[in-house]
């Protein structure tokens, strides 16, 4: 089994197949042990800080209930009221918070925040999002997938659509890449994950045997398995962004239709959330309103259908989180 004890977690890059493997396997072990009351706390005695500098609903929770699950102690450093990038470094803060706790899971913007932090804390660091990638989703998701599928992973398909420019659609491509999925990432070129990175997965997959494919037709959809969306608009990017992502991503709605043309009538429907869904309270409401359209990235007749296994995604957070927690901070060869 492969060993993760003090490994942080940055990107899915960082992992081999076999370790993605392990901790969803471990991620089902554990779902499992709690389902049955049996859960055997791993993490008695330590301490957790949970840096926010965005907002969270799921990751947070997750990163909660897990260590409480496990019995370790969280302390929860919001979007205000701590010295980080006002009044001291990340290099500063990494050297103090390493001598308190025995991991730090951090969410913020630039991919090399999260960088800094790992390289000077001295103990195992979290991505929970930045603005290039947002590994533990697609653990969850991965997860999430099994659970919806008869075949092993590198048999299955799925469409991620829409902007794939952001940290969803790069973690989405690295997990595929490293699985040996069949991705199909659909939506306007300008959309699509940096040349760079692109690369980097298309090597990937020579060797896993994934096949990832970049198109701006949404015909592409025809036999996948599970169909992917994500908000239009990122945390960090601007209200100000949405006449336009509106204007070009909306052939890419997951709607009805959509969903027809993968010609599966098994296939799933995935969003990592929070989604701008057609809900009669929300922004997201109003935002569709305002340009007269019926939803935005995905409508309610998707959302709200049999197909949608969004809450499974959800929950699988906590146990995919809970997973990476035990495996980078309990050393398993003692
Ligand atoms: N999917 C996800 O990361 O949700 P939160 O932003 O609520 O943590
Ligand atoms: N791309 C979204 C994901 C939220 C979990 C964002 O960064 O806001």
């Amino acid at each position: 089994k492969s060993d993760l004890y003090q490994q942080s977690l940055l990107t899915l890059l960082d992992l081999s197949p076999q370790q993605i493997y392990d901790l969803i396997d471990d991620a089902a072990a554990l779902k499992a042990a709690k389902a049955r009351g049996e859960e055997t706390p791993q993490l008695t005695g330590k301490n957790i800080a949970l840096i926010f500098e965005k907002t969270s609903t799921r990751t947070r929770c997750a990163f909660e209930v897990a260590a409480f699950d496990q019995g370790a102690q969280i302390s929860y450093l919001g979007p205000s009221g701590t010295q980080i990038g006002h009044k001291e470094t990340m290099k500063d803060t990494a050297r103090v918070l390493g001598r308190m706790y025995d991991g730090i899971q951090y969410r913020g913007f630039g991919q090399e925040v999260v960088e800094t932090l790992a390289a000077h804390a001295g103990v195992p660091v979290w991505n929970g999002l930045t603005d290039d990638f947002h590994p533990t989703q697609v653990l969850a998701d991965l997860l999430t997938m099994q659970e919806h599928s008869d075949k092993p992973l590198n048999q299955i398909a799925f469409a991620y659509v829409g902007d794939a420019r952001n940290n969803m659609g790069n973690s989405l491509l690295v997990g595929a890449a490293k699985m040996g999925m069949d991705l199909r990432l659909i939506g306007p070129k300008a959309y699509w994950p940096e040349a760079d990175l692109i690369a980097t997965c298309q090597d990937i997959a020579a060797n896993t045997g994934a096949t990832l494919t970049l198109t701006e037709d949404t015909a592409a959809v025809n036999g996948c398995d599970f169909v992917y969306t994500d908000i239009w608009v990122s945390m960090g990017e601007p209200e100000s962004a949405w006449a336009q992502r509106v204007a070009d991503l909306i052939p890419y709605q997951v709607n009805p239709s959509l969903m027809a043309a993968t010609a599966n009538p098994h296939a799933k429907f995935m969003h990592c959330l929070p989604a701008f869904h057609n809900d009669e309270t929300g922004v997201g409401k109003q935002i569709a309103d305002q340009y007269g359209l019926n939803g935005l990235e995905v409508t309610d007749a998707v959302f709200e259908s049999e197909q949608s296994i969004v809450f499974d995604q959800a929950e699988n957070r906590l146990h995919t989180i809970k997973a990476v927690m035990v495996a980078t901070l309990v050393n398993a060869s003692t």
